[in-house]
């Protein structure tokens, strides 16, 4: 029952691979079971306050190649852009000016954004009294410590999935061993960490979605970011079908139940895949959207995946959210939004 998946979540054994996929392999009415369990999870730990995080995506330029994503090095139909400094800095301010208590820095790996150019980005940024999280992908362990330095409190690196040969056909600039390696630096670092994954990769088994989540309990990340994969038609990948939303829902409310205290994102594929999916993942276990604040002329061409531009329309998207939070009867985090340590949790 729910309670019972309740009460493991806070305390006695912790969740074994074989529940992990069972629970994967839920039908519509044992879903219904996880997901009022994730959703009391996430209530007992977090009560209605939802933390609103403003999106930058800085530079769609990326030196990698992975085989799902719009932003590859190979996809030359996608026109390049890369903001200024002064620009990222004044989409910053006016997130803050909105009510954002949380910037992130998001770009391809642009080599253009060497460190110490990110790095003094974040010391103005920090100048505004928000929290910056860096999303710029695998960096050395001195760049991380000079950005950790600069003020970057948080860093989102989804490990994409925790399947070591999908991994490394998908994403065949790295390998899942240095990806680990990268999410294990930062949080030695003293970084608030995320990891993450999509679900419904071409190739992806239930039981690697189980690993997926026994990868992100074993790291103990303080974020997870779970959404869908949706395929872009400039890649290769561009035939395959998209992940099923149920099972997204179904890998996040897991996540929920593993790492009750985590940040987790009601992630805006969630959102592009299914209508008022996003809503759906916030009844989930979700507690935290991420709403995209960049500037529309340079937001159409972020195409990670179809649709992704057209998901936040409203210019204030605080507002926006605050609202659309209301109808949920949610409330919106007037704080950074730390993951909160057991002791704290309300
Ligand atoms: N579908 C869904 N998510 C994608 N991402 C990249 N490409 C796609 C896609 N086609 C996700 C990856 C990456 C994040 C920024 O966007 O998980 O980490
Ligand atoms: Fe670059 Fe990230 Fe897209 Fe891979 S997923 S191509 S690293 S932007």
């Amino acid at each position: 029952t729910a309670e019972e998946l309740v009460k493991r979540s806070f305390s006695g054994p912790p969740f074994t691979r074989e529940e992990i996929l069972c629970l994967l392999r839920a039908g519509e009415e044992e879903a219904e079971v996880l997901f009022t369990a994730a959703d009391r999870v996430r209530a007992k730990v977090f009560g209605p306050v939802v933390h609103l995080r403003a999106v930058i995506e800085f530079s769609n330029f990326c030196r990698n190649n992975c085989l799902y994503c719009g932003l590859r090095r190979e996809n030359r139909r996608l026109p390049r852009y890369r903001m200024a400094a002064r620009e990222v800095v004044q989409a910053a301010e006016e997130a803050a000016a909105q009510g954002f208590k949380t910037v992130v820095l998001q770009s391809g790996e642009d080599p253009y954004w060497t460190p110490e150019r990110l790095a003094e980005v974040v010391k103005e940024i920090k100048k505004l009294g928000v929290a910056v999280t860096l999303s710029v992908g695998e960096l050395d362990y001195e760049d991380y410590a000079l950005l950790k330095e600069a003020g970057a409190d948080r860093y989102l690196l989804r490990h994409e999935t925790a399947d070591p040969s999908l991994f490394a056909q998908l994403k065949p600039d790295s390998s899942l061993a240095r990806r680990r390696q990268c999410l294990e630096w930062l949080k030695e670092l003293g970084y608030e960490t995320g990891a993450g994954c999509m679900v419904g990769l071409p190739g992806q088994s239930l039981e690697s979605l189980a690993e997926d989540v026994l990868f992100m309990r074993e790291l103990q990340v303080e974020m997870a970011g779970i959404g869908p994969f949706i395929p872009h038609p400039d890649t290769p990948l561009g035939k395959a079908s998209s992940g099923s939303p149920f099972l997204t829902l179904k890998v996040l409310a897991l996540t929920r139940l593993c790492l009750p205290y985590a940040n987790l994102p009601a992630t805006t594929a969630t959102g592009v895949a299914q209508k008022g999916g996003r809503e759906a993942a916030l009844l989930c276990g979700a507690n935290v959207v991420m709403p995209d604040v960049t500037p529309y002329h340079y937001r159409l061409f972020y195409q990670l995946y179809p649709g992704k531009a057209q998901a936040d329309p409203h210019p204030n998207a605080f507002a926006y959210w605050q609202e659309r939070l209301r109808a949920l009867g949610r409330t919106v985090g007037q704080d950074p939004g730390f993951s909160p340590r057991p002791q704290d949790a309300s």
